[in-house]
């Protein structure tokens, strides 16, 4: 069988470190790994209007954003595939029929679906569209016949329901469909990665994200800015690594070369932490060497993008390219979908020799 990566991300907004640390990275290692066939990386813009159909303009002004910050951080679209969900209509006409193969209350019982609902105050007035998108999700992975969808945790339960619906397709309609396995971050600074605040997550509501595409300065001021440990006020005080946003930010990050070149005084990170902990190590010096730490990873992201940046017409025909040839993958097996689930008519000539065949007798 051959190995096969779909993934992707909703364009609401660009991308942030949470998105580079949390799977970004991770993509460009999968795609330089050589181990897969195909990978398919998708701009989720239909997923996106689920629960943003009255802004169709803050979709339609992201997918550029987006497509600049998968490339400016090194997707590079002669080894995968990026596409555009909405132009592969192949996927709403599988989720249409999925659709069949779930139930409300199974729905109802997503713990992401659950999440997000109470996070966007849907409780009492859910779209149906945003409610079945497991569902749209299921035909996402399914279409490409995925093996391995790399994800953030919260999304594993998605992917269970879309496991359950491929096995209940197969046993339905026949062996058509291949069940995907989930592929989490291994390190758990990476699956989620808090924002500048401390808050739990980056998010863009909340005005505490560093962007793949922000400046020199402005990461150097959200940086200084960044939440530490509250008690730690001279720098003699005793300082706490739990719960320090810094620090957090450094584990995601920071090498052990990287202290050779910016901060001499410690050979890694655990000798930072400790003389921290111990007290004499004030939050300027360890903000200074992050920002040293990220600058060094991003200049070479910004630098690409700003290349991209110049032929915009050119990122669009990328993706042009990348949702043709993922179409035609799709109707392979959308075609193969319609044949198991017998509402292949026109193509079937035995069906309709059979059909005249009862009407002669
Ligand atoms: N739900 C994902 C996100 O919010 C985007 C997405 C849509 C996706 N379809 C997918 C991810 C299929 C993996 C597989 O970022």
């Amino acid at each position: 069988m051959e190995n096969i990566i779909l993934t992707g991300d909703r364009p609401t907004g660009r991308l942030h470190l949470g998105h580079y640390v949390g799977s970004l990275r991770r993509r460009v290692e999968l795609q330089n790994s050589g181990e897969y066939d195909k990978i398919f990386i998708m701009i989720a813009d239909a997923q996106a209007l689920t629960d943003n159909f009255d802004n169709p303009d803050k979709i339609r002004d992201n997918i550029i954003e987006v497509a600049l910050d998968y490339l400016s951080a090194g997707l590079d679209p002669n080894k995968v595939n990026l596409f555009i969900q909405s132009a592969v209509p192949e996927l709403t006409e599988l989720t249409f029929y999925y659709m069949n193969l779930v139930t409300v209350s199974r729905l109802e019982r997503n713990p992401t679906v659950k999440a997000e609902m109470q996070l966007r105050n849907f409780e009492t007035s859910i779209p149906a569209g945003f409610f079945t998108y497991p569902v749209s999700q299921t035909s996402d992975i399914t279409a490409f016949k995925a093996t391995v969808v790399p994800v953030g945790e919260d999304q594993l339960p998605m992917l269970e329901q879309a496991r359950e619906i491929v096995r209940k397709f197969n046993a339905t309609y026949g062996e058509v469909l291949v069940e995907p396995k989930a592929m989490i971050p291994e390190n758990s600074v990476c699956s989620r990665l808090p924002g500048t605040d401390g808050k739990a997550k980056m998010s863009k509501s909340l005005g505490n994200c560093i962007y793949l595409s922000d400046t020199p300065e402005e990461i150097k001021q959200k940086v200084m800015n960044m939440y530490t440990d509250p008690n730690h006020i001279k720098i003699t005080d005793p300082g706490r690594i739990e719960g320090n946003t810094v620090f957090t930010y450094l584990d995601a990050f920071a090498k052990d070369s990287d202290f050779e070149k910016f901060c001499p005084d410690y050979k890694n990170l655990e000798e930072m932490k400790e003389h921290y902990k111990k007290g004499g190590l004030g939050d300027v010096k360890v903000k200074k060497f992050l920002l040293s730490v990220l600058l060094q990873e991003l200049a070479p992201i910004r630098e690409r993008r700003h290349e991209f940046e110049k032929d915009i017409p050119a990122v669009y025909e990328i993706l042009k390219k990348g949702t043709m040839a993922a179409r035609a993958v799709a109707a392979e097996t959308l075609n193969e979908v319609r044949n198991a689930m017998r509402i292949n008519y026109f193509d079937d000539e035995e069906l309709i020799k059979s059909q005249q065949d009862k009407f002669n007798k």
